[in-house]
């Protein structure tokens, strides 16, 4: 057993995707396994921490002891995690949220025509994790970057254009690394500068070392 370094903490984790409904039949999403935020919320928990876990759909079971909330679009999540960030002294979000759903989801099946193309208009979801940096207070907030170009450039903007405390960088298009697989290689940034490089290993050590520094950040 690790360390009960988070006993008293309470933390709240998103996981997995989101999915943006078009019509009653079909919906728009991504590769999120939830893999990575439920290695963290089960890595919290045994060290001791509340945990809450807001996820979007995925296949996998919630770890025994968490508290799971499921939803399924941004709008749902932003509502959940609004809910509980009060709660919560630490803040992790892990999901891949959609940036931009249907402008309008259709009331019916979108039917097959005669034309060649069709063209659907996408508008913004909300930025939790900008709306929650805005909200900040004493907590701990952790975001996660999953880039497949100009990753540490990007990673370096959301850091500081959403208030964390840490971002955790990864590149989705190496192998070993993000959606779906069981290992990641990522880099952990931070407002001072500093970047740091952990080699590749499971999501679970991932998320070991994410909760050292967080832990770390929590007694600083
Ligand atoms: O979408 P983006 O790459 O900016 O996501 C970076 C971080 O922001 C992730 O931790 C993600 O969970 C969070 N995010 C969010 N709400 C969104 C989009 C992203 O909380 N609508």
């Amino acid at each position: 057993l690790g360390p009960a370094d988070l006993a008293g903490e309470t933390v709240l984790v998103t996981a997995g995707p989101t999915r943006e409904e078009l019509d009653p039949v079909r919906y728009l999403s991504n590769y999120s396994s939830g893999k990575m935020g439920y290695a963290i919320a089960a890595a919290a928990r045994n060290r001791g921490a509340r945990v809450i876990l807001v996820s979007g759909p995925t296949c996998l079971d919630a770890p025994c002891g968490v508290e799971l909330h499921q939803v399924v679009s941004a709008r749902q999540m932003r509502e959940a995690v609004l809910a509980q960030a009060a709660s919560a002294s630490i803040i992790i979000k892990a999901a891949a949220v959609a940036d931009y759903r249907p402008a309008q989801a259709a009331a019916q099946k979108i039917k097959k025509t005669g034309a060649e193309a069709l063209t659907l208009t996408l508008e913004k979801n909300p930025d939790i994790l900008a709306e929650l940096g805005r909200i900040k207070e004493q907590r701990i907030l952790v975001g996660f970057a999953a880039e497949t170009a100009d990753l540490l450039a990007n990673a370096r903007k959301k850091l500081t254009e959403k208030g964390l405390d840490m971002i955790v960088a990864n590149d989705v298009s190496q192998p070993g690394a993000g959606f779906d697989v069981d290992t990641n290689i990522v880099r952990l940034l931070y407002p001072d500068g500093r970047v740091e490089e952990l080699p590749q290993m499971s999501k679970d050590e991932v998320a070991h070392r994410l909760l050292d520094r967080v832990a770390g950040l929590r007694k600083a």
